[in-house]
């Protein structure tokens, strides 16, 4: 698989390049893969980067979307709200620094799994458990991608996933990923920046941006139909709304919402 660096290819409707989902390769590398060691899984959705860049990465995001977070809050926890007594095993995909642990991990009982494929956001989602009340025994940080989550089929009540189907090498995988870790009844709680309308100049100005967004921010793409992909991904019930962030510039529209196994 190649990463894209064309806004147009990144459609579900067009199941054919690097977002493609190839079902016979997803469930061998499930067989195949020994949960104890995810290496050549991550490798492949994920390759090295330089450790100077992870940190990089890592620190601007600790530190750098102080502003947004305040402006995406009344929404998240809008969304969050949906866990409330119905959640006690989440797993939050591409976790980062942990942003939103506050709004889920305040319930003693609650035990998370973040997975993130950048080995430096650990030290700072850890922290952020911390500060939100989560006790160090509640909290596993695994090395990993969505693409491939190394957690049991139905194994827990919630997936939550911020600012990453932009990020994945494969979205379609990484939703039936999604689907297959979540117990039936069980809840995507999710804020995802897409692409705006074809024909928008936003849209326009995205597609010369995507390329040294992709370089500068570790994959993220900023024209996915993200909103088509949860649609059509055999969900119960989504419930999606859209909402533009003044703070986020051109990394807008975002759609944020539930979607329901
Ligand atoms: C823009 S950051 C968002 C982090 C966090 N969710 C937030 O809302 O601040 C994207 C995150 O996705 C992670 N990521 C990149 N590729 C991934 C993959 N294939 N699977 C899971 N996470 C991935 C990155 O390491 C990074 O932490």
């Amino acid at each position: 698989m190649v990463l894209s660096s064309n806004c147009s290819s990144s459609s579900p409707s067009k199941r054919i390049g690097p977002d493609s989902v190839d079902p016979a390769k997803s469930s061998k590398l499930l067989e195949s893969v020994p949960r104890s060691n995810y290496t050549d899984v991550l490798n492949e959705f994920h390759p090295p980067k330089p450790g100077w860049y992870e940190e990089l990465f890592a620190f601007v995001l600790n530190t750098a979307t102080k502003s947004y977070e305040a402006e995406v809050a009344r929404y998240k926890s809008e969304i969050f709200s949906s866990l409330r007594d119905k959640a006690q095993k989440i797993v939050e995909i591409g976790i980062g620094t942990g942003p939103n642990l506050s709004y889920y991990a305040s319930n003693p009982d609650v035990e998370v799994v973040g997975i993130d494929p950048n080995q430096k956001m650990e030290k700072y989602a850890r922290s952020s458990a911390e500060s939100a009340g989560l006790p160090p025994s509640n909290f596993e940080f695994i090395h990993a991608v969505g693409e491939v989550i190394p957690l049991d089929d139905a194994s827990v009540d919630a997936v939550v996933g911020t600012l990453v189907l932009c990020s994945v090498k494969d979205v379609s995988m990484t939703i039936q990923e999604i689907k297959r870790v979540l117990r039936p009844g069980g809840l995507y709680v999710f804020v995802e920046h897409v692409g705006a309308k074809e024909g928008k100049v936003l849209k326009f100005i995205q597609k010369i941006l995507d390329p040294l967004q992709q370089t500068l921010a570790d994959g993220c793409h900023l024209c996915r139909d993200t909103e088509g992909y949860i649609s059509e991904a055999g969900f119960s019930r989504v419930e999606l709304n859209t909402a533009s962030l003044k703070k986020a510039t051109f990394v807008n529209p975002h759609i944020y919402g539930v979607a329901y196994k």
